[in-house]
C-alpha cells in the first residue's frame, strides 16, 4: 500500500474515533440525509411497496433484471430527470446501478486503461480517493481549483505533459486518462461550474481524448430562491449535456454522468444510474460483471418506479431542498456573526457542504481533535479531501443531517473552540 493510501486510512480511522468522542455533540460530518428526511422516505417506500406487492404483486421484481436495468424504471427516471433538468434525457442513455460508488467503480474498471491516471479537483471527494488509489491502484493527479472550479489551464497543461501510451489493441478501446469531478454543489467545496466552464471542459476532453466522469449526485439539491424571479428554478445542467453528438468535433463521446438516489431519497436503497452515449453505455452493460446477474438493483428499481409514478419523489425533493436551504442560511447567518477574522467561506447555492477556510497557519486536522474533545463539535478536516495534502487550513461542514437548533449550538461552539484554540 502506498504512503498516501496509508495516511488517508490513518486519518479516516482517527476521524471515526473523534466522531465517537463527539457522539453527544454536534456532527457536521454526515454526507447523507438525516433522521427527519428518512421518516418521509419511509412513507414513500411503504406506499410504493403496497402498490408493488399488494393486490396484484409484481413477481418480476424478484427475478434477475435486464443488464441495462428495467425499461419501465429507465423510462420513469428519464422523464423525472428531463423534468428536473428541463432537458431531454433519454431512457436509452441510462443504466441502473447500485449507487454512485458502484457506478463510478464500474466505469473506471471497464472504460479506462488499468494504467490510466485520474485527474481530480483539489480538493475532491475524499472517499473517491480511496477507490482510485487503494482499490484500483491508479495514479491520482491533483489539479488546482478555486471558487469557480478546476483550473482548466492547469488541467490542459497536465494532460499535455502526461505521456499518452501508444494506442492499445484492446477491443474495448479504453480511455488512457480520466478526469473525475463534480460540477454542481461539489463535495467538499460546494462549487458550481458555469455553463462556459462546462463547455470548455467538454472541449478539452475531446482535444485530449480522455473520459470525464462527473459525480452528478447533488445537482437536484439546488436551493429555491427566496426572491422568486418568476422563472421556474431548474437544476444546473449536467456536463454530459455539453458533449453534443451534433458537434463537428464530437468524436466518440467523452463525458459520463453518475447519479444516485442516495442524496435525494436514502443511501440504504443503493439505487443509482449512469447516463452516457449509447456506445459507451453498451460497453458497461455488456461487461462480464453486468452479464452475471443482470441489473445491479432490480427489485429497488421496480419499487422506486412506483414512487416516481406517484409523484412522491418530486414532492419529497421540493420539501428537502427547502429544508437544506434553510439550514444553510442558518449556518451562514451564524458564521457571519461569530466567525473570527481571517476565516472565510463562500455560500453554496445547493447541496450539503460549506467549505470553511481558516487562516493559513491553522491545521484543521489538529483543530478537529481539539474541537471534538473540548467542545463536542466535529467536521471533516480539509487534508482528507486533498490529494496534494494542501487544504490543511480548510474544513467541510455539512448541514445534511442536523436540524437548525443543532446548527445554532454547533456553529457557536465551533467558533468558541477556534477562539480558544488560537489562544493556546
Ligand atoms: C461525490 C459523492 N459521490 C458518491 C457518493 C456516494 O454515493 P452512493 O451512496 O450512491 O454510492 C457520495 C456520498 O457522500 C458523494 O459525496
Amino acid at each position: 500500500m502506498s504512503n498516501i493510501t496509508e495516511a488517508l486510512d490513518e486519518r479516516l480511522a482517527c476521524l471515526v474515533a473523534l466522531e465517537e468522542v463527539a457522539a453527544d455533540g454536534v456532527k457536521f460530518t454526515s454526507g447523507a440525509p438525516g433522521p427527519d428526511e428518512r421518516k418521509d422516505v419511509n412513507d414513500i417506500l411503504l406506499n410504493a411497496t403496497k402498490d408493488m406487492l399488494g393486490a396484484k404483486p409484481d413477481l418480476e421484481a424478484f427475478t434477475y433484471g435486464p443488464e441495462q436495468g428495467c425499461e419501465t424504471f429507465r423510462k420513469e427516471l428519464a422523464s423525472f430527470l428531463s423534468q428536473q433538468y428541463g432537458d431531454d434525457v433519454s431512457s436509452s442513455n441510462l443504466m441502473v446501478t447500485a449507487g454512485a460508488t458502484q457506478g463510478l467503480h464500474l466505469v473506471l474498471s471497464i472504460l479506462s486503461e488499468s494504467s490510466a491516471p485520474i485527474l481530480v479537483e483539489d480538493p475532491t471527494y475524499f472517499l473517491g480517493l480511496r477507490i482510485f488509489q487503494k482499490d484500483l491502484e491508479r495514479e491520482v493527479i491533483p489539479v488546482s481549483a478555486d471558487e469557480i472550479g478546476m483550473d482548466l489551464d492547469d488541467l490542459d497543461k497536465k494532460l499535455v505533459s502526461l505521456k499518452r501510451p501508444p494506442k492499445s489493441d484492446s477491443v474495448q478501446d479504453r480511455y488512457w486518462a480520466v478526469i473525475y469531478l463534480m460540477t454542481a454543489f461539489s463535495n467538499p467545496s460546494g462549487l458550481l461550474y458555469s455553463p462556459g466552464k462546462c463547455e470548455r471542459l467538454s472541449q478539452l476532453a475531446r482535444k485530449h481524448d480522455v473520459l470525464v466522469v462527473v459525480d452528478d449526485v447533488y445537482n437536484l439539491l439546488w436551493y429555491p430562491s427566496s426572491t422568486p424571479s418568476g422563472k421556474p428554478c431548474k437544476a444546473p445542467p449536467r456536463l454530459v449535456s455539453f458533449d453534443k453528438q451534433s458537434d463537428p468535433d464530437y468524436g466518440r463521446g467523452h463525458v459520463i454522468s453518475v447519479g444516485t438516489f442516495s442524496k435525494y431519497l436514502a443511501p440504504g436503497i443503493r439505487l443509482g444510474w449512469l447516463e452516457a452515449p449509447d456506445e459507451i453505455l453498451s460497453k458497461l452493460y455488456n461487461s462480464g460483471l453486468s452479464n452475471s446477474g443482470g441489473s445491479f438493483n432490480h427489485y429497488m428499481s421496480r419499487l422506486v418506479t412506483k414512487a416516481l409514478q406517484s409523484g412522491s419523489v418530486t414532492q419529497h425533493l421540493a420539501s428537502v431542498r427547502l429544508q437544506y436551504k434553510n439550514r444553510m442560511d442558518k449556518m451562514c447567518d451564524l458564521l457571519e456573526k461569530h466567525l473570527l477574522e481571517g476565516c472565510s467561506y463562500r455560500k453554496p447555492e445547493g447541496g450539503f457542504y460549506l467549505w470553511l477556510q481558516f487562516p493559513a497557519n491553522i491545521d484543521t486536522f489538529e483543530f478537529a481533535q481539539f474541537s471534538a474533545e473540548r467542545y463536542g463539535v466535529i467536521f471533516i478536516p480539509g487534508v482528507l479531501a486533498s490529494p496534494s495534502e494542501e487544504c490543511r487550513n480548510c474544513a467541510r461542514l455539512s448541514i445534511s443531517a442536523i436540524d437548525e437548533a443543532k446548527i445554532e449550538v454547533g456553529v457557536k461552539e465551533l467558533c468558541m473552540a477556534f477562539k480558544d484554540y488560537i489562544m493556546m
